[in-house]
């Protein structure tokens, strides 16, 4: 069977990394027969500068139809300063094909890039299940007297319940899948009632349905604390948009940074995006510096998506070897060149797979 897979590269760095992660998609396709059909599109700023497009609405319900996942560089260019296209763009990706899972892996590759004393690799590593298309990123609210010394402004925190529960049980059903045995649901019901309300009750009704694991709950602040001082208790959390996207960034300064941070946006069973955590990083575009490990660990989440998870095994012990043997880029402590790290891995693939 053929997999469709969409590149689309984007902006800045996504132009350099996502094209050595296709590449690497190229390869274990052939030499594991996984069938894998990559097709690129150049949405992105040079598009939109060029002709206005951003991403149409007919090009999104053939996605939606015909591909099984996206690979996803990043957009965002100085030349839109007020990043419309990367809005459109990215925005009509998650909300649109109700990608509302975020999974975000923090992994820790080396102890050596632990910022925290006597934390390793055992310690750290964990999974963030975060909410992607509910909460106070939905843009509902509104300015009354705006401008004024009476002005007043409202963000509304949407939560339905079949949202909250179905982003509970997608980090439910990882958990089981994965043999992990508890699983972190944070909130701050005790401030914010009426949405911790919500999440408070779904979690509890759902304790019934996976007797086998242990279903727990931390207030996110101190959640936030924990992971500093005792990440080794949070292999699975699963918690709203913007708590998520704190926790998650945290998780990311715990493990190493952006330059290796991967995440894939998932409906089970329908088309994933997948994405590096990191933006177009204008200030090192065209240098070589960009860290193509986070791509390449998406690659990997793509993989298990699509049932490939030998496959991803072996992404992830490319990466591994490039880590062990430090052929890798400055961010991270190396001295390799984006295109010189992404083919030391790729040869390690090819002796792999
Ligand atoms: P950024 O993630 O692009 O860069 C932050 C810092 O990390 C920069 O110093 C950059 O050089 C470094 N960095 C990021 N990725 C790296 C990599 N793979 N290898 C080595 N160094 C890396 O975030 P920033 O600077 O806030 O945003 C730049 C543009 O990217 C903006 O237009 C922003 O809107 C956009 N952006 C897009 C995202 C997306 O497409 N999902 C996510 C975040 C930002
Ligand atoms: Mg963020």
């Amino acid at each position: 069977m053929m997999s469709k897979i969409a590149v689309i590269p984007g902006d800045g760095i996504g132009k350099e990394v996502a094209p050595e992660g296709a590449k690497l998609l190229e390869q274990l396709s052939s030499a594991r027969g996984l069938g894998l059909e990559l097709e690129f599109f150049d949405y992105g700023a040079d598009r939109y500068l060029k002709d206005g497009t951003t991403l149409p609405p007919e090009q999104l319900e053939a996605f939606r139809r015909d591909y099984r996942a996206i690979l996803f560089g990043a957009v965002g260019d100085p030349r839109v300063p007020d990043s419309r296209h990367a809005r459109e763009i990215l925005l009509a990706l998650r909300f649109q094909l109700d990608l509302y899972v975020n999974l975000r892996p923090v992994r820790l590759l080396a102890d050596r890039f632990s910022p925290l004393v006597g934390k390793g690799r055992k310690e750290i590593d964990g999974v963030f299940f975060r909410e992607n298309t509910e909460g106070v990123y939905v843009d509902v609210g509104g300015n009354f007297k705006q401008g004024t010394a009476d002005e007043i402004a409202i963000t509304e925190d949407v939560n339905s319940r079949k949202g909250v529960e179905r982003i509970c049980r997608a980090a439910l059903d990882w958990a089981r899948k994965h043999g992990e045995k508890t699983v972190w649901m944070s909130d701050k019901s005790n401030a914010m009632r009426h949405a911790g309300g919500l999440w408070q009750r779904v979690w509890k009704e759902l304790a019934r349905d996976y007797p086998d694991l242990e279903l727990r709950h931390m207030y996110v602040d101190v959640l936030a604390m924990q992971m500093v001082l005792r990440p080794e208790l949070f292999r699975v959390v699963v918690t709203n948009n913007l708590f998520g996207d704190i926790l998650t960034d945290l998780g990311a300064g715990i493990s190493g940074g952006l330059g290796f941070s991967a995440s894939a946006n998932l409906n089970p069973g329908k088309i994933g995006l997948f994405e590096p955590v990191h933006g177009s990083a204008p200030d090192i575009v065209g240098t070589g510096k960009a860290n193509p490990i986070a791509t390449f660990l998406t690659c990997a989440l793509l993989l298990e998506h699509l049932g490939h998870d030998a496959e991803a095994r072996i992404v992830e012990k490319a990466v591994d070897l490039a880590v062990a043997e430090n052929v890798l880029t400055p961010d991270v402590g190396g001295s390799r060149t984006t295109s010189e790290v992404s083919e030391f891995v790729r040869a390690q693939v090819a002796r792999l797979a």
